[in-house]
């Protein structure tokens, strides 16, 4: 004979089989993170954290508006980085400089020349795609692989290929598709009231912010003292013209970048490099990422920016649904050693063999002068660059959680960080009819708020404001019912658990600071 009987516990959904005479117990794991990328675009729509962009006028491909929820997240993550980074050490200093700067900032830095992906045109379907990106054509005996990595002559042998049929549109199959071109990705626009052929108005937004800090490199040296290694920290916008934007928040067109170029000694790089490498890779587990969902990746020679000696990407698993373990991975940052490229390129100073002015157009000379060993010499830089947007959505999809309640409900917790959950706490009148339950609910909210995150909500019954509460991270329900009106205390609520435990108001504010730091 065979029963069955459910119910549950922390963290599990127990189903209870008696097979006669033997009864076994089969724990049936939750959900502890996201099953895909999808399940976290209908989450943020619903609960407010991110809205497609332009959605009234049709949208606009690939831009996304974060709402209340979103904004909260964003900022949370960018302080988390930024009291890591900047506070937390005494060796580096914080900027914000320009999104758009001057044209030749792009043309020595290399991006003019080299900031741009290959681009093919479907004639069938007129779809736009990534060379780099084609899939072989079915025809296997047109098919010439393409090594990607042997970027010298990618272009060369991929316009071999195309023109053999050998690749074909993902999107209608054609394989009738032009040679590939260079599509820089910088975007373009136009500085003052200057026609748009007039050259000298030509400006681009930002790509990276990096660039930012090289220009200020000696503004900040001076105006802080500092000495050998000493890091520049910044955090904001970017844009690229991205040819095949996707996948919700991971690539898009605008996105927020929060990067620090951290200057070093020639020969001290190499060591920085991998203590920056094993830094991050612990910022983003203290950050409640589960460690297996991280991992490194070593780019191969072939795959480095011109200006890197060694990268190494921190990739999270933002495809779990993928069957193959290899494609279920993609960059979340990059730690790149950067060498003296950068402050080289932007100085006035460097000479070719036949003394030649290598940047005839700079007025700085960006080199650094070692008092104690009376040596000049232009610093090596580690770049640790993440991005704002990725970070956002791995935090969400690692923290996305399905429980099973007594009723036998799917419930989704959001157990996110309680340094980055948008809310901090909420406080629930356990009946809204009752004006001293209002009153007092209300007057807690407002006392707690100048030390966190709070919000009042009386908008439905006890067990569906737990759930919304869940659903969007909020670490702490407080409660006010009937008897707190006689014994001046509250229910505390814990997300993750759901236990409950009875505090004094008195003691409220003290007890949720911390819960909310262990
Ligand atoms: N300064 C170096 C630099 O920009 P990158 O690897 O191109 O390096 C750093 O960018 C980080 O910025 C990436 O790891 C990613 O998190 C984020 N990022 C880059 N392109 C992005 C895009 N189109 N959409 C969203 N995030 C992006």
């Amino acid at each position: 004979m065979v029963t069955a009987s459910l119910g549950h516990r922390e963290g599990a959904s127990i189903f209870v089989f008696t097979i006669y005479p033997l009864p076994f117990t089969i724990y049936y794991l939750p959900l502890m993170t996201a099953p895909n990328i999808e399940t976290i675009v209908s989450l943020a729509k619903r609960r407010g954290f991110v809205f497609p962009s332009s959605e009234i006028y049709g949208g606009l491909g690939s831009a996304w508006d974060y709402g209340p929820l979103g904004v909260e997240l964003c900022n949370n993550v960018k302080q988390a980085w930024w009291r890591w980074m900047v506070y937390e050490r005494d060796d580096i200093e914080g900027l914000d400089s320009s999104i758009i700067l001057n044209r030749l900032v792009w043309k020595y830095s290399g991006h003019e020349d080299t900031f741009s992906d290959p681009l093919v045109d479907c004639r069938e379907c007129k779809t736009r795609l990534r060379a780099d990106k084609l899939e072989m054509a079915d025809n296997v005996y047109a098919g010439i692989e393409v090594d990607q990595d042997d970027s010298q002559n990618f272009l060369e042998k991929i316009t071999f290929a195309i023109r053999r049929k050998s690749y074909k549109c993902p999107n209608c199959g054609s394989t009738d598709l032009t040679d590939p071109r260079p599509f820089n990705l910088m975007f373009r626009t136009h500085v003052g009231a200057a026609s748009e052929e007039d050259d000298s108005s030509l400006v681009y937004l930002r790509p990276e912010t990096a660039q930012g800090i090289f220009i200020n490199f000696a503004n900040v040296l001076t105006t802080s003292r500092r000495k050998l290694p000493f890091g520049i920290a910044q955090i904001g916008k970017s844009f690229r013209n991205e040819v095949t934007p996707g996948n919700f928040i991971f690539r898009t067109r605008e996105f927020e970048q929060m990067e620090m170029e951290y200057f070093v000694r020639p020969g001290e790089d190499e060591s920085a490099h991998q203590d920056w490498i094993d830094a991050c890779q612990n910022w983003f587990t203290s950050l409640g990422i589960t460690s297996t969902n991280l991992r490194l990746y070593e780019q191969p020679k072939e795959e480095l920016a011109h200006y890197a000696k060694r990268t190494v990407d921190i990739q999270y698993r933002f495809f779990p649904e993928r069957p193959e373990d290899e494609r279920q991975w993609d960059e979340l940052m990059g730690i790149a050693n950067r060498t003296d490229f950068d402050l080289r390129t932007h100085s006035k100073k460097p000479e070719d063999a036949e003394a030649k002015r290598l940047n005839p157009d700079s007025t700085d000379d960006l080199s650094y002068f070692d008092e104690a060993a009376k040596e000049r010499f232009y610093p090596y830089v580690i770049e640790p660059a993440a991005g704002v947007n990725r970070t956002v959505l791995a935090v969400l999809m690692d923290a996305y959680t399905e429980k099973t309640n007594d009723k036998g409900e799917k419930r989704v917790i959001l157990k996110l960080h309680p340094d980055l959950a948008p809310i901090k706490v909420a406080v629930l009148p356990l009946a809204k009819n009752k004006p001293e339950i209002v009153t007092l609910a209300k007057s807690i909210k407002q006392s707690l708020q100048p030390h966190l995150r709070a919000v009042y909500d009386d908008t439905g019954g006890i067990g569906k404001l737990y759930a919304r509460q869940d659903e969007i991270g909020t670490p702490f329900c407080v409660t006010v019912d009937h008897e707190s009106l006689q014994d001046d205390a509250v229910t505390v609520r814990d997300r993750d658990t759901w236990e409950q435990e009875r505090i004094k108001v008195a003691d409220l504010q003290e007890y949720l600071l911390k819960r909310l730091k262990t």
